[in-house]
């Protein structure tokens, strides 16, 4: 939540923040702005609404060349999307100019405390006091960074900050605890971003921030110490995609660019990952076979798309390693004083690794002694960093706020443990092992195979699109694909859709049927002991007056009969399914978003990544 962009070097620092916004508008878009410094004066404009709005404003009102900048784009929390609350916040004497990512939750003492010694404020948010605080010690401590480690001190929450000042030009201050923030290192000149993506155009050589830890950087130089001022120790990592990855490439949309990379994800999240003669090798998962053998219970954390394939995983790593797996919310976890320990096993899966309900999770679950491990595609992020292993899906950069192809690798990632831990528990045979690689070896084709026949999903969604409600059923593994196909719908349509199990229906949420609602249904393959179940609830439905669209199984005649529109699937085995059936519904709430006109890839009230509580 919130993109920031920070750079320090020899080129116009506008063009490249701008840049840097664009790639990060994903974050938020509840407004943008962006400070810079030029001949020992700062200059801001900020604007509400999307990054466009900004740009508008400099082209009518353009800031001075300069080559030290910041900028920010917004996700609200404290305060509405409005020109006043939108960053940078300036300090009363403009001696400093901030940005934040996070909450600042100790701000109402603070805002009072400064209103109490005549600072007048002048946003409604949280982070504007940062900017006050900072002005207030600077000309005690007399240096930027100084000033930036003694106010941290002051702050409770979240924050990423990122701070410049006239008075010390050519230097940009960051400061981060629980928000991401990552260093780009270039020749001459350095960048600070949420997120490489701003920055990788220029450099793909970063640093790593850890938690409590202040950055100072120059066109010569990074250093990086902690709160007290000790030297830290930031890891250097490569950044392994270029720049066309964060482009649309040709497609009008990124969600529809990333539904369209789901076979290579798939294929890349499984490289490498078997030995020769067909065994799992996850050495990078960095947790010892002795562990893994120690383990009495998983236990999955995730919030969103993500629970969903932590939902998915349970069916598959249940059957194979008949060890007990618990799914839950994450945001709710640590609420509730969840029983684990030395012997549980969490898997926290979150695409951006930064999410901050699933990170609040995994500390929890870690400070009560339990083994940690992530399944993450965000390479430096902090969730992987604060797990005792991970093993990375090779999605690449999935900038739709939708959540497509981080789903179907985070499926792969689950199932690749499930498999390793029945591996080295001597829980399956290894034949049975094998098969179920060759299953997922076949996968990037069967998902290909979608890719060709969803057309008519396009046409049914259109039909539909003046529905105001849609519900989705399923059994089984088609149980989660439900919920994540009404998730996408939600996110993008904007319309009612709800997720059910489909034997559930009969427990209530039956009576939501009446005339023509449409009911989409996750059909099992005809040879799985749960279809007939599934058709009796789809003439539970019909029988009220819904239209049934299926999702089958090429060959499954048996579903004709009762289906108003049918949407074919490759046969694949049972545990495979959701890797191809949620595809057409992610290609269904997209056209409908589209045919109703909405901003499919940056849909209203959310961000990619949700860095607050
Ligand atoms: O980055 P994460 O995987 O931790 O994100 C979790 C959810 O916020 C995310 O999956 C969200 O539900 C998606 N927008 C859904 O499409």
């Amino acid at each position: 939540m919130c993109g920031i962009v920070g750079y320090v070097g020899q080129k116009q620092a506008l063009e490249i923040v701008v840049a840097g916004l664009r790639r990060l508008e994903y974050r938020g878009y509840d407004s943008a702005g962006i400070a810079v410094l030029a001949d020992g004066v700062l200059d801001t404009r900020k604007k509400a609404g999307k990054l466009v709005n900004l740009e508008t404003l400099l082209g009518e009102d353009p800031l001075p060349d300069s080559t030290t900048g910041i900028g920010h784009t917004r996700w609200a929390t404290h305060g509405g999307p409005t020109d006043r609350n939108a960053h940078p916040h300036v300090s009363e004497d403009g001696s400093v100019a901030i940005i934040h990512n996070g909450i600042i939750e100790n701000f109402t003492e603070l805002r009072e405390e400064l209103t109490n010694s005549g600072v007048t404020l002048s946003s409604d948010t949280d982070s504007e006091v940062v900017a006050h605080l900072l002005a207030r010690i600077l000309p005690k401590v007399g240096d930027l960074t100084v000033a930036m480690r003694e106010v941290c001190k002051e702050l409770e929450g979240a924050f990423t900050l990122v701070a410049v000042s006239p008075l010390y030009p050519d230097v940009v201050v960051g400061a981060r605890r629980n928000s991401p923030l990552v260093v780009g290192v270039g020749d001459g000149e350095n960048f600070l971003a949420s997120d490489v993506a701003a920055f990788v155009d220029h450099t793909r050589n970063a640093l790593e921030l850890g938690q409590d830890q202040v950055v100072t950087l120059t066109p010569e130089g990074v250093s990086v110490t902690d709160f007290d001022g000790n030297e830290a120790v930031v890891r250097p990592f490569t950044v392994d995609w270029d720049a066309a990855a964060v482009e649309k490439g040709g497609y009008d949309l990124f969600m529809l660019k990333e539904i369209a990379e789901q076979p290579k994800a798939v294929a890349d999240s499984l490289r490498g990952r078997m030995t020769k003669d067909g065994r799992l090798q996850l050495d990078e998962m960095s947790l010892s076979d002795e562990d893994l053998r120690g383990i009495d219970k998983v236990v999955v954390i995730a919030c969103g798309t993500a629970y969903h394939a932590g939902l998915v995983a349970k069916y598959a790593v249940e059957h194979w390693t008949r060890i007990p797996v618990e799914v839950e919310v994450a945001s709710e976890f640590r609420y509730r004083d969840p029983i684990v320990g030395p012997g549980t096993l969490v898997i926290a899966i979150s695409q951006s690794g930064e999410t901050m309900d699933t990170l609040m999770a995994l500390r929890h679950a870690a400070a009560q002694g339990a083994r940690t491990l992530a399944i993450c595609n965000t390479v430096g992020s902090t969730i992987p960093r604060e797990s005792d292993g991970v093993l990375y899906t090779y999605a690449g950069p999935e900038i739709a706020v939708a959540s497509t192809k981080a789903f179907l690798t985070q499926i792969i990632a689950a199932y690749l443990i499930g498999l390793y831990l029945a591996q080295v528990r001597s829980a399956m045979d290894e034949a049975d092992i094998r098969a179920v690689l060759e299953d997922l070896d076949n996968m990037p084709q069967a998902v290909d195979l979608v890719l060709d026949t969803v057309e008519p999903v396009r046409a049914i969604a259109r039909e539909l699109a003046d529905c105001k409600s849609v519900l989705f059923i399923g059994r089984h593994v088609g149980f989660p694909v439900a919920l994540e196909g009404a998730l996408k719908l939600k996110e993008l349509a904007y319309m009612h859709a709800e997720g059910f199990a489909a034997g559930e229906l009969k427990h209530g949420p039956i009576a939501l049927i009446e005339e023509g609602v449409p009911v989409v249904v996750i059909v099992p393959s005809p040879s799985h002991f749960l279809h007939d179940k599934v058709i009796s609830a789809i003439q539970e439905v019909r029988a009220r007056g819904a239209l049934i669209v299926a999702i089958a199984e090429e060959g499954d005649e048996k579903i004709v009969a009762f289906s108003d529109h049918i949407i074919r699937v490759p046969v694949v085995p049972a545990l495979m399914q959701p890797l191809v059936s949620t595809v057409p519904l992610q290609v269904f709430a997209c056209e409908m978003a589209t045919a109703k006109g909405h901003d499919v890839d940056q849909p209203r009230n959310l961000a990619k990544s949700v860095t607050v509580e």
